[in-house]
Order: structure tokens, then C-alpha cells, then sequence
């Protein structure tokens, strides 16, 4: 495993792109939900993933983080092709990501100190005192320490989420990926999880991948943003350069309206009201 480490800190060196899909496509059904997607994750930054209620998001995400594998095309981490790594090296990769899904449950039997330590006890041979003084620095780091003796039914819908980003960067990982970080809470709740996203990429260097349909978490944490529309890449870049893409359909979907028959767009509001 050491020279294992030595060779993934040379590869860190080696390159600034972390993850890189490869004409990524994956199918359900016989129907193709992701076509062709390219793109690369860069060492270090808040990379979002935006796009229309079905257009492939999650799944994209899943392909990226080694739960998935594509039909087609590739996923490599570091140079190394995730889905034909050998067990030790896949293991290894998995250990540098941290995953907090859209109902990625804490364990409702288990205090919140013990969620975020339960990674720690599974993966590492650390001492106990060790365990849970790790345990209460990631509860820290995420404003969570006042309640790591709480059970998981006591915390509000954001502190739940702020637990789940704790257990996610428990091992220390190079890379989170999240799934609507901000889905069911109020908007100065949401604000409070972006607050600690940002937080960690920008004081910890963590890579952050996150899907978001919600557009001003996702213009308040983007570095680069990249936008599926009907299964293909329909925008990747800066965040400022996508948000004010000239496509039209982009800005039917940045200024929140629905396409209207003549394909000017209509806004959402007026279109309810009617
Ligand atoms: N395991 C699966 N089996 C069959 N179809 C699936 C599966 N997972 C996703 N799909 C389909 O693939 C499409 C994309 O789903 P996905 O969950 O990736 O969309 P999404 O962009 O994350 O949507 P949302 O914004 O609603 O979360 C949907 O039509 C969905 O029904
Ligand atoms: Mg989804």
C-alpha cells in the first residue's frame, strides 16, 4: 500500500485533472440517458453539475464515483481507469472519496459522533482516542461539535446534511461528491451547507463535486459548471461563462423559464400564474 501511496502523490503531481469521463454513456433500458459525455474534474475546485429533473445528474455522478459503471467510454482517476482497476488500487481510490447522496441515511441507532467515526473504525486500525478525537475535528470543521452526543432524530434537516459532509470527509479524502446538498431545506439553511462546502474545498483543498438544481447554491459554490440537456454536455466551463452562455436553450434553463412553442422561452412564474 505505501508504494501505492507514492505513486498516486506522484500522479497528484503529474496532473491537475483529479477525474475524467471519456465519451460516457450510459443506458437504461435500451434508452440512453447519458451520450457521449465528456469532461474532466480539476484538482481543487468546486466543480457543479446542473441540469433539468431527469436529465441524467445522479447518474452521471454515480458513473464518476465508481458505483456505476457506463455502458461506454471510461471514468479514470488520476490517470487510472476506474472501472479496470485492480482490487487493491480500487480500493485505494474509494477510501480518497467521500460520497454524501441525496438520502444517504445516518444511523438512526447511532450518536453523531459514532456516524462520522463508524468510517474511520471500518477502514483504519487507528487507536479509539484517536477515532473519536478525528471524529470531533470533522464535526468541528463542519459546525457540528456542539451536537456530536446527539442522536440523528434531534438534528434539523441542515444539521443532518452538515453530519452526513462530517462521515463523507472522515477518511480525509481528495474528492466529495454530493448529490442536492440542498434539496428539502429553506433557503438560509441551504445557504448554511454551501457556507460549508465552500469552506472545506477553499480552507481544505477538497474537490467537491455537486449536483444542484438549484440555481443560486450553485452561482454561490461553482468554480465550473458543466450543464446536461438531453443527455449530452450542453455547457462546461467557468462558472460566469455558462451563466451567461448565449444558447438559448441554457439561458431557458439559467433564467428558470420553459420553452415556449415559437422556442423564445416563457417565464416559470408567469407560466403558473396562467
Ligand atoms: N437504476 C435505474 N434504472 C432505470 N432507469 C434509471 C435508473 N436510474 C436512473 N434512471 C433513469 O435515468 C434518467 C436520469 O435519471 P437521474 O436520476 O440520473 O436524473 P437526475 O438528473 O438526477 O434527476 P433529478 O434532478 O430528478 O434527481 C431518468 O429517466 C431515470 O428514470
Ligand atoms: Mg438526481
Amino acid at each position: 500500500m505505501a508504494s501505492l501511496s507514492i505513486d498516486l502523490r506522484e500522479q497528484r503531481r503529474s496532473t491537475d485533472d483529479l477525474v475524467r469521463a471519456l465519451a460516457l454513456t450510459t443506458c437504461f433500458g435500451g434508452r440512453t440517458v447519458l451520450d457521449g459525455i465528456d469532461l474532466a474534474i480539476r484538482a481543487g475546485e468546486v466543480f457543479v453539475i446542473m441540469g433539468p429533473s431527469g436529465c441524467g445528474k445522479t447518474t452521471l455522478l454515480r458513473n464518476l464515483c465508481g458505483l456505476l459503471p457506463p455502458d461506454l467510454g471510461a471514468v479514470s482517476v488520476r490517470g487510472h481507469d476506474l472501472y479496470s482497476a485492480p482490487p487493491q488500487l480500487l480500493h485505494h481510490l474509494r477510501l480518497n472519496t467521500g460520497l454524501s447522496f441525496q438520502g444517504g441515511a445516518l444511523l438512526g441507532s447511532l450518536t453523531v459522533l459514532e456516524n462520522v467515526a463508524l468510517p474511520l473504525r471500518e477502514n483504519t486500525s487507528l487507536p479509539e482516542a484517536v477515532i473519536l478525537d478525528t471524529a470531533r475535528m470533522k464535526l468541528d470543521m463542519v459546525g457540528l461539535l456542539h451536537a456530536a452526543e446527539l442522536l440523528p432524530s434531534s438534528l434539523s434537516g441542515g444539521m443532518k446534511k452538515r453530519a452526513a459532509i462530517a462521515r463523507a470527509i472522515a477518511l480525509d479524502p481528495d474528492i466529495v461528491y454530493f448529490d442536492e446538498p440542498s434539496a428539502g431545506l429553506d433557503p438560509i439553511t441551504a445557504a448554511e451547507v454551501d457556507n460549508v462546502i465552500v469552506k472545506l474545498n477553499k480552507v481544505f483543498g477538497i474537490t467537491m463535486v455537486v449536483v444542484t438544481h438549484d440555481l443560486p447554491s450553485a452561482y454561490a459554490i461553482a468554480d465550473r459548471i458543466v450543464v446536461l440537456l438531453d443527455g449530452r454536455v450542453a455547457a462546461l466551463g467557468p462558472r460566469d461563462e455558462v451563466w451567461h452562455h448565449s444558447d438559448p436553450r441554457l439561458r431557458d434553463f439559467i433564467e428558470r423559464r420553459l420553452p415556449a412553442e415559437d422556442g423564445s422561452g416563457m417565464d416559470v412564474i408567469r407560466h403558473i400564474e396562467v
